[in-house]
Protein backbone atom coordinates (compact mmCIF):
# COMPACT_ATOMS: atom_id res chain seq x y z
CA UNK A 1 0.00 0.00 0.00
CA UNK A 2 2.55 2.38 0.69
CA UNK A 3 3.96 2.02 -2.68
CA UNK A 4 1.42 3.68 -4.04
CA UNK A 5 0.65 7.62 -4.36
CA UNK A 6 -2.93 7.87 -2.96
CA UNK A 7 -3.08 11.37 -2.28
CA UNK A 8 -6.48 12.47 -3.49
CA UNK A 9 -7.41 9.35 -4.60
CA UNK A 10 -10.63 7.24 -3.47
CA UNK A 11 -9.57 4.43 -2.06
CA UNK A 12 -11.59 1.42 -1.03
CA UNK A 13 -10.36 -0.03 2.04
CA UNK A 14 -11.97 -3.61 2.32
CA UNK A 15 -11.63 -4.71 6.23
CA UNK A 16 -12.73 -7.34 8.48
CA UNK A 17 -15.41 -5.10 11.38
CA UNK A 18 -17.54 -8.42 11.97
CA UNK A 19 -17.56 -7.56 15.39
CA UNK A 20 -19.87 -9.17 18.35
CA UNK A 21 -22.75 -6.63 19.21
CA UNK A 22 -25.09 -6.38 21.75
CA UNK A 23 -28.24 -3.95 22.50
CA UNK A 24 -26.65 -2.14 19.03
CA UNK A 25 -23.06 -1.61 21.05
CA UNK A 26 -19.83 -3.15 19.90
CA UNK A 27 -18.83 -5.35 22.30
CA UNK A 28 -15.26 -6.28 21.30
CA UNK A 29 -13.25 -3.46 19.53
CA UNK A 30 -10.67 -5.60 18.72
CA UNK A 31 -10.67 -6.27 15.17
CA UNK A 32 -11.28 -2.25 14.55
CA UNK A 33 -8.25 -1.10 16.48
CA UNK A 34 -6.41 -3.63 13.80
CA UNK A 35 -7.09 -1.36 11.02
CA UNK A 36 -6.62 1.89 12.42
CA UNK A 37 -2.94 2.11 11.81
CA UNK A 38 -4.07 1.53 7.72
CA UNK A 39 -6.84 3.88 7.71
CA UNK A 40 -4.81 6.60 9.89
CA UNK A 41 -2.18 6.10 7.06
CA UNK A 42 -4.33 6.86 4.08
CA UNK A 43 -6.26 9.70 6.27
CA UNK A 44 -2.78 11.01 7.05
CA UNK A 45 -1.57 10.98 2.89
CA UNK A 46 -4.69 12.65 2.26
CA UNK A 47 -6.73 9.69 0.27
CA UNK A 48 -10.37 9.96 0.18
CA UNK A 49 -11.24 6.61 2.27
CA UNK A 50 -13.99 4.34 1.22
CA UNK A 51 -14.55 1.92 3.82
CA UNK A 52 -16.55 -1.63 3.61
CA UNK A 53 -17.14 -5.04 5.59
CA UNK A 54 -19.19 -7.47 6.21
CA UNK A 55 -21.05 -8.06 9.79
CA UNK A 56 -22.62 -11.20 10.52
CA UNK A 57 -24.03 -13.18 7.97
CA UNK A 58 -27.77 -11.59 7.10
CA UNK A 59 -26.97 -13.72 3.69
CA UNK A 60 -28.39 -11.10 1.04
CA UNK A 61 -30.86 -9.24 2.51
CA UNK A 62 -31.33 -5.97 4.70
CA UNK A 63 -31.39 -7.17 8.34
CA UNK A 64 -31.68 -4.25 10.78
CA UNK A 65 -29.91 -5.44 13.70
CA UNK A 66 -26.69 -6.20 11.24
CA UNK A 67 -26.40 -2.14 10.05
CA UNK A 68 -22.70 -1.17 10.17
CA UNK A 69 -23.71 2.39 12.62
CA UNK A 70 -22.88 1.21 15.77
CA UNK A 71 -19.12 0.02 13.92
CA UNK A 72 -19.18 3.58 12.70
CA UNK A 73 -20.00 5.40 15.98
CA UNK A 74 -17.02 2.89 16.85
CA UNK A 75 -14.47 3.44 14.60
CA UNK A 76 -15.24 7.45 14.82
CA UNK A 77 -14.15 7.57 19.09
CA UNK A 78 -10.96 5.59 17.78
CA UNK A 79 -10.19 7.90 15.01
CA UNK A 80 -10.98 10.83 17.13
CA UNK A 81 -12.31 11.55 13.56
CA UNK A 82 -16.06 11.96 12.00
CA UNK A 83 -16.34 8.77 10.23
CA UNK A 84 -19.37 9.30 8.09
CA UNK A 85 -22.08 5.89 7.45
CA UNK A 86 -24.17 5.08 4.01
CA UNK A 87 -26.96 3.39 4.29
CA UNK A 88 -26.40 1.61 0.79
CA UNK A 89 -23.86 -0.57 -0.19
CA UNK A 90 -23.49 0.80 -4.05
CA UNK A 91 -25.52 2.62 -6.24
CA UNK A 92 -25.83 5.70 -7.79
CA UNK A 93 -25.86 7.94 -4.09
CA UNK A 94 -23.24 6.26 -2.91
CA UNK A 95 -21.07 7.13 -5.88
CA UNK A 96 -22.49 10.56 -5.48
CA UNK A 97 -21.68 10.32 -1.87
CA UNK A 98 -18.10 9.67 -2.81
CA UNK A 99 -17.55 12.34 -5.02
CA UNK A 100 -17.99 14.83 -2.55
CA UNK A 101 -15.28 13.32 -0.01
CA UNK A 102 -12.23 15.99 0.65
CA UNK A 103 -8.78 14.24 0.96
CA UNK A 104 -8.56 12.76 4.53
CA UNK A 105 -12.27 12.10 5.18
CA UNK A 106 -13.88 9.07 5.52
CA UNK A 107 -17.23 7.20 4.31
CA UNK A 108 -18.05 3.72 5.61
CA UNK A 109 -20.85 1.69 3.37
CA UNK A 110 -23.49 -0.59 4.42
CA UNK A 111 -22.77 -3.97 5.20
CA UNK A 112 -21.69 -5.49 2.04
CA UNK A 113 -23.65 -8.49 2.80
CA UNK A 114 -26.63 -7.05 2.34
CA UNK A 115 -26.17 -7.34 -1.31
CA UNK A 116 -26.60 -10.96 -2.49
CA UNK A 117 -24.10 -10.15 -5.12
CA UNK A 118 -21.10 -10.03 -2.46
CA UNK A 119 -20.96 -13.29 -1.72
CA UNK A 120 -21.68 -14.59 -5.09
CA UNK A 121 -18.56 -12.65 -5.96
CA UNK A 122 -21.40 -11.99 -8.84
CA UNK A 123 -19.21 -9.65 -11.45
CA UNK A 124 -21.69 -6.72 -11.71
CA UNK A 125 -21.91 -6.04 -7.89
CA UNK A 126 -18.09 -6.16 -8.15
CA UNK A 127 -18.15 -3.82 -11.16
CA UNK A 128 -20.66 -1.44 -9.06
CA UNK A 129 -18.49 -1.39 -5.89
CA UNK A 130 -15.17 -0.62 -8.49
CA UNK A 131 -16.86 2.31 -9.82
CA UNK A 132 -16.13 3.95 -6.43
CA UNK A 133 -12.38 3.63 -6.05
CA UNK A 134 -9.32 4.49 -8.06
CA UNK A 135 -7.63 2.34 -5.48
CA UNK A 136 -8.49 -1.25 -3.65
CA UNK A 137 -6.62 -2.12 -0.44
CA UNK A 138 -7.49 -5.63 1.20
CA UNK A 139 -6.74 -5.15 4.73
CA UNK A 140 -9.48 -7.76 5.90
CA UNK A 141 -7.32 -10.47 7.11
CA UNK A 142 -10.47 -12.45 8.59
CA UNK A 143 -11.99 -12.66 5.59
CA UNK A 144 -9.21 -13.60 3.46
CA UNK A 145 -10.36 -17.22 3.13
CA UNK A 146 -13.45 -16.07 1.19
CA UNK A 147 -13.87 -15.34 -2.23
CA UNK A 148 -16.54 -12.48 -2.20
CA UNK A 149 -16.85 -9.13 -4.59
CA UNK A 150 -15.55 -6.90 -1.66
CA UNK A 151 -12.54 -8.75 -1.35
CA UNK A 152 -11.80 -10.69 -4.41
CA UNK A 153 -14.13 -9.45 -7.54
CA UNK A 154 -13.20 -5.81 -6.77
CA UNK A 155 -9.32 -6.41 -7.25
CA UNK A 156 -9.99 -6.88 -11.07
CA UNK A 157 -10.68 -3.50 -11.53
CA UNK A 158 -7.74 -1.21 -10.35
CA UNK A 159 -4.26 -1.17 -8.64
CA UNK A 160 -5.22 -4.02 -5.64
CA UNK A 161 -2.72 -3.95 -2.75
CA UNK A 162 -2.73 -5.43 0.89
CA UNK A 163 -3.07 -3.08 3.93
CA UNK A 164 -1.12 -2.99 6.72
CA UNK A 165 -2.90 -5.70 8.89
CA UNK A 166 -2.82 -8.17 6.00
CA UNK A 167 0.86 -7.86 5.81
CA UNK A 168 1.71 -7.92 9.59
CA UNK A 169 -0.68 -10.93 9.91
CA UNK A 170 0.72 -12.80 7.05
CA UNK A 171 4.25 -12.08 7.76
CA UNK A 172 3.56 -13.68 11.33
CA UNK A 173 1.46 -16.86 10.03
CA UNK A 174 4.09 -17.23 7.07
CA UNK A 175 7.23 -17.32 8.98
CA UNK A 176 5.23 -19.53 11.86
CA UNK A 177 4.63 -21.81 8.92
CA UNK A 178 7.52 -21.80 6.49
CA UNK A 179 10.30 -21.29 9.73
CA UNK A 180 8.98 -22.15 12.81
CA UNK A 181 11.12 -22.09 16.31
CA UNK A 182 11.10 -26.29 17.44
CA UNK A 183 9.71 -27.51 19.46
CA UNK A 184 6.90 -26.36 17.96
CA UNK A 185 3.44 -26.63 19.70
CA UNK A 186 -0.32 -26.53 18.34
CA UNK A 187 -3.38 -26.43 20.69
CA UNK A 188 -6.29 -27.20 19.43
CA UNK A 189 -9.75 -26.67 21.27
CA UNK A 190 -13.32 -25.78 20.67
CA UNK A 191 -16.15 -27.69 19.36
CA UNK A 192 -16.54 -28.45 15.46
CA UNK A 193 -13.93 -31.29 14.74
CA UNK A 194 -15.57 -31.27 11.35
CA UNK A 195 -14.08 -27.59 10.41
CA UNK A 196 -10.68 -28.79 12.30
CA UNK A 197 -9.83 -32.06 10.69
CA UNK A 198 -7.76 -30.67 8.04
CA UNK A 199 -5.91 -28.59 9.95
CA UNK A 200 -5.57 -31.69 12.56
CA UNK A 201 -3.59 -33.66 9.31
CA UNK A 202 -1.80 -30.96 8.64
CA UNK A 203 -0.53 -30.45 11.85
CA UNK A 204 0.25 -33.97 12.33
CA UNK A 205 3.16 -33.25 9.40
CA UNK A 206 4.15 -30.06 10.86
CA UNK A 207 4.19 -29.86 14.58
CA UNK A 208 6.38 -31.99 17.49
CA UNK A 209 3.00 -32.08 19.78
CA UNK A 210 -0.71 -31.58 19.25
CA UNK A 211 -2.59 -31.09 22.40
CA UNK A 212 -6.06 -31.72 21.97
CA UNK A 213 -8.96 -29.97 24.52
CA UNK A 214 -12.51 -28.67 24.35
CA UNK A 215 -15.60 -30.34 23.37
CA UNK A 216 -13.48 -31.36 20.28
CA UNK A 217 -11.08 -33.59 22.57
CA UNK A 218 -14.32 -35.57 23.43
CA UNK A 219 -14.76 -37.17 19.95
CA UNK A 220 -11.65 -38.65 20.14
CA UNK A 221 -11.68 -39.73 23.72
CA UNK A 222 -14.84 -41.77 22.03
CA UNK A 223 -12.12 -42.89 19.37
CA UNK A 224 -10.10 -44.38 21.87
CA UNK A 225 -12.93 -46.07 23.36
CA UNK A 226 -13.76 -44.33 26.60
CA UNK A 227 -17.53 -43.51 27.68
CA UNK A 228 -17.99 -39.97 27.61
CA UNK A 229 -21.80 -39.48 28.94
CA UNK A 230 -23.23 -37.11 27.30
CA UNK A 231 -20.33 -34.73 26.92
CA UNK A 232 -20.74 -33.04 23.64
CA UNK A 233 -19.03 -34.79 20.97
CA UNK A 234 -19.65 -35.40 16.67
CA UNK A 235 -20.34 -39.22 16.58
CA UNK A 236 -20.51 -39.28 12.70
CA UNK A 237 -16.36 -38.17 13.65
CA UNK A 238 -15.51 -40.26 15.75
CA UNK A 239 -14.25 -42.83 13.28
CA UNK A 240 -12.31 -39.88 11.36
CA UNK A 241 -11.08 -39.55 14.99
CA UNK A 242 -9.66 -42.67 15.17
CA UNK A 243 -8.28 -42.90 11.60
CA UNK A 244 -6.18 -39.87 12.87
CA UNK A 245 -5.15 -41.25 16.16
CA UNK A 246 -4.13 -44.25 13.77
CA UNK A 247 -2.02 -42.03 11.54
CA UNK A 248 -0.13 -40.10 14.57
CA UNK A 249 1.41 -43.55 15.88
CA UNK A 250 3.61 -43.22 11.99
CA UNK A 251 4.47 -39.76 12.74
CA UNK A 252 6.94 -37.61 14.76
CA UNK A 253 4.40 -35.37 15.74
CA UNK A 254 2.51 -36.39 19.15
CA UNK A 255 -0.99 -36.11 19.87
CA UNK A 256 -1.79 -35.56 23.47
CA UNK A 257 -5.18 -36.35 25.00
CA UNK A 258 -6.93 -35.15 28.30
CA UNK A 259 -5.93 -37.65 31.26
CA UNK A 260 -8.69 -35.92 33.66
CA UNK A 261 -11.62 -33.87 32.78
CA UNK A 262 -14.00 -31.73 34.85
CA UNK A 263 -17.71 -33.03 34.60
CA UNK A 264 -21.01 -31.72 35.32
CA UNK A 265 -24.92 -32.51 34.76
CA UNK A 266 -25.93 -29.70 33.27
CA UNK A 267 -23.97 -26.73 31.83
CA UNK A 268 -24.63 -23.95 33.48
CA UNK A 269 -22.60 -21.43 35.42
CA UNK A 270 -20.89 -22.45 38.79
CA UNK A 271 -22.41 -26.07 38.24
CA UNK A 272 -21.06 -28.28 40.66
CA UNK A 273 -18.99 -29.90 39.49
CA UNK A 274 -16.28 -33.51 39.81
CA UNK A 275 -12.62 -33.98 38.58
CA UNK A 276 -12.42 -37.67 37.25
CA UNK A 277 -9.95 -39.45 34.92
CA UNK A 278 -11.18 -39.70 31.66
CA UNK A 279 -11.66 -43.79 32.20
CA UNK A 280 -13.85 -42.70 34.86
CA UNK A 281 -16.62 -40.56 33.12
CA UNK A 282 -20.49 -40.82 34.71
CA UNK A 283 -22.82 -41.61 32.51
CA UNK A 284 -25.72 -38.45 32.36
CA UNK A 285 -22.50 -36.33 33.44
CA UNK A 286 -20.35 -34.60 30.97
CA UNK A 287 -16.88 -32.88 29.94
CA UNK A 288 -16.62 -29.15 30.28
CA UNK A 289 -12.81 -28.53 30.62
CA UNK A 290 -9.68 -29.91 30.98
CA UNK A 291 -8.86 -31.21 34.71
CA UNK A 292 -5.80 -30.30 36.46
CA UNK A 293 -2.93 -33.34 35.50
CA UNK A 294 -4.26 -32.40 32.20
CA UNK A 295 -3.15 -28.57 32.12
CA UNK A 296 -0.22 -29.83 34.28
CA UNK A 297 1.40 -32.11 30.92
CA UNK A 298 0.21 -29.49 28.66
CA UNK A 299 2.57 -26.62 30.76
CA UNK A 300 5.34 -28.69 30.83
CA UNK A 301 5.03 -28.97 27.06
CA UNK A 302 4.25 -25.31 26.31
CA UNK A 303 7.13 -24.27 29.02
CA UNK A 304 9.73 -26.85 26.49
CA UNK A 305 8.11 -25.06 23.40
CA UNK A 306 10.25 -23.13 21.10
CA UNK A 307 6.68 -21.75 18.76
CA UNK A 308 2.91 -22.38 20.04
CA UNK A 309 0.17 -21.68 17.99
CA UNK A 310 -3.17 -22.05 19.38
CA UNK A 311 -6.84 -21.79 18.49
CA UNK A 312 -9.99 -22.93 20.03
CA UNK A 313 -10.85 -22.77 23.91
CA UNK A 314 -9.94 -25.64 25.80
CA UNK A 315 -13.56 -25.55 27.70
CA UNK A 316 -16.94 -24.23 28.04
CA UNK A 317 -15.04 -21.12 29.21
CA UNK A 318 -18.81 -18.99 28.69
CA UNK A 319 -19.85 -20.71 31.86
CA UNK A 320 -17.19 -20.01 34.65
CA UNK A 321 -15.44 -21.51 36.47
CA UNK A 322 -15.25 -23.67 32.86
CA UNK A 323 -12.96 -21.02 32.08
CA UNK A 324 -10.52 -22.00 34.42
CA UNK A 325 -7.91 -24.25 31.59
CA UNK A 326 -8.53 -21.92 28.92
CA UNK A 327 -7.07 -19.42 31.43
CA UNK A 328 -4.15 -21.15 32.80
CA UNK A 329 -2.83 -21.97 29.57
CA UNK A 330 -2.90 -18.56 28.30
CA UNK A 331 -1.00 -17.65 31.09
CA UNK A 332 1.24 -20.16 30.75
CA UNK A 333 1.60 -18.88 26.91
CA UNK A 334 2.13 -15.28 28.46
CA UNK A 335 4.92 -16.60 30.81
CA UNK A 336 6.58 -18.78 28.31
CA UNK A 337 9.63 -18.42 26.59
CA UNK A 338 8.09 -19.46 23.01
CA UNK A 339 6.61 -16.91 20.18
CA UNK A 340 3.03 -17.16 20.38
CA UNK A 341 0.68 -17.21 17.97
CA UNK A 342 -3.30 -17.08 18.57
CA UNK A 343 -6.16 -16.61 15.88
CA UNK A 344 -10.01 -17.52 16.67
CA UNK A 345 -12.79 -15.13 17.54
CA UNK A 346 -13.69 -17.37 20.96
CA UNK A 347 -9.76 -17.51 21.85
CA UNK A 348 -9.62 -13.55 21.10
CA UNK A 349 -12.67 -12.64 22.98
CA UNK A 350 -11.11 -14.89 26.22
CA UNK A 351 -7.65 -13.42 26.03
CA UNK A 352 -9.34 -9.89 26.17
CA UNK A 353 -11.29 -10.75 29.44
CA UNK A 354 -8.68 -12.08 31.36
CA UNK A 355 -6.35 -9.30 29.91
CA UNK A 356 -3.33 -11.42 28.69
CA UNK A 357 -3.69 -10.41 24.51
CA UNK A 358 -1.13 -8.22 24.46
CA UNK A 359 0.89 -11.24 25.92
CA UNK A 360 0.90 -12.85 22.92
CA UNK A 361 3.42 -12.48 20.47
CA UNK A 362 0.68 -12.19 17.84
CA UNK A 363 -3.14 -12.38 18.42
CA UNK A 364 -4.63 -13.08 14.86
CA UNK A 365 -7.78 -11.88 13.86
CA UNK A 366 -8.85 -14.66 11.93
CA UNK A 367 -10.71 -17.33 12.89
CA UNK A 368 -11.51 -19.65 9.95
CA UNK A 369 -8.78 -17.57 7.50
CA UNK A 370 -6.07 -18.80 10.28
CA UNK A 371 -7.35 -22.52 9.87
CA UNK A 372 -7.15 -22.41 6.12
CA UNK A 373 -3.85 -20.81 5.96
CA UNK A 374 -2.59 -23.46 8.43
CA UNK A 375 -4.46 -25.98 6.48
CA UNK A 376 -2.66 -24.74 3.35
CA UNK A 377 -5.55 -24.27 1.28
CA UNK A 378 -5.59 -21.38 -1.18
CA UNK A 379 -6.51 -17.61 0.19
CA UNK A 380 -8.45 -15.89 -2.46
CA UNK A 381 -8.78 -12.60 -1.18
CA UNK A 382 -4.84 -12.36 -1.07
CA UNK A 383 -4.14 -14.24 -4.56
CA UNK A 384 -6.88 -11.49 -5.96
CA UNK A 385 -4.48 -8.15 -5.01
CA UNK A 386 -0.68 -7.28 -5.97
CA UNK A 387 -1.01 -8.82 -9.20
CA UNK A 388 2.75 -9.64 -9.59
CA UNK A 389 4.07 -13.30 -10.48
CA UNK A 390 6.80 -12.78 -7.00
CA UNK A 391 4.58 -11.63 -4.77
CA UNK A 392 5.49 -11.97 -1.54
CA UNK A 393 2.11 -12.90 -0.30
CA UNK A 394 2.06 -15.58 -2.37
CA UNK A 395 0.66 -19.07 -0.15
CA UNK A 396 1.73 -22.37 -1.20
CA UNK A 397 -1.60 -23.97 -2.16
CA UNK A 398 0.07 -27.16 -4.04
CA UNK A 399 -0.26 -29.07 0.08
P1 LIG B 1 -13.38 -21.20 17.68
O1 LIG B 1 -14.43 -20.13 17.52
O2 LIG B 1 -12.25 -20.71 18.56
O3 LIG B 1 -12.91 -21.79 16.41
P2 LIG B 1 -15.38 -23.16 18.22
O4 LIG B 1 -16.39 -22.20 17.70
O5 LIG B 1 -15.10 -24.42 17.50
O6 LIG B 1 -14.01 -22.41 18.50
O7 LIG B 1 -15.80 -23.56 19.70
C1 LIG B 1 -15.97 -22.62 20.73
C2 LIG B 1 -17.06 -23.10 21.62
O8 LIG B 1 -16.73 -24.39 22.12
C3 LIG B 1 -17.27 -22.24 22.83
O9 LIG B 1 -18.59 -21.77 22.77
C4 LIG B 1 -17.09 -23.18 24.02
O10 LIG B 1 -18.04 -23.00 25.05
C5 LIG B 1 -17.32 -24.52 23.39
N1 LIG B 1 -16.68 -25.59 24.14
C6 LIG B 1 -15.36 -25.81 24.31
N2 LIG B 1 -15.15 -26.89 25.07
C7 LIG B 1 -16.35 -27.38 25.41
C8 LIG B 1 -16.80 -28.51 26.16
N3 LIG B 1 -15.93 -29.35 26.73
N4 LIG B 1 -18.12 -28.71 26.27
C9 LIG B 1 -19.01 -27.88 25.68
N5 LIG B 1 -18.65 -26.80 24.96
C10 LIG B 1 -17.34 -26.55 24.81
C1 LIG C 1 -14.72 -14.13 10.98
O1 LIG C 1 -15.38 -13.62 11.88
O2 LIG C 1 -14.04 -15.17 11.12
C2 LIG C 1 -14.66 -13.40 9.68
O3 LIG C 1 -15.23 -12.12 9.79
C3 LIG C 1 -15.30 -14.21 8.58
O4 LIG C 1 -16.68 -14.34 8.81
P1 LIG C 1 -17.51 -15.46 8.01
O5 LIG C 1 -17.07 -16.80 8.61
O6 LIG C 1 -18.95 -15.16 8.25
O7 LIG C 1 -17.12 -15.38 6.57
MG1 LIG D 1 -16.46 -19.98 17.40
Amino acid sequence: MKDLDVKGKRVFVRVDFNVPLSDGRVMDDSKILAALPTLRYLVEADARVIVASHLGRPKGKIVSSLRMDPVARRLSELLGQKVEKIDSVAGEEVEARVQQLTPGSILLLENVRFDPGEEENDPAFAASLARLADIFVNDAFGTVHRAHASNTGIAAYMPAVAGMLMEREMSYLNRSKENPARPLVAILGGRKVADKIGVIRHFLEQVDSLLLGGAMANTFLKAQGYSVGKSLYEEDKVEVAAELLQEALGKSAKIVLPEDVMVVEDLIAHAPFRVVKVSEIPAGWMAVDLGPNTVKRFEAIIQEAKMVLWNGPLGAYEFPPFNRSTEQIARALAEAEAETIVGGGDIMAALERIGLAHKMTHLSTGGGAVLDFWEGKPLPGLEAIDHDPNNRYSTDSSE
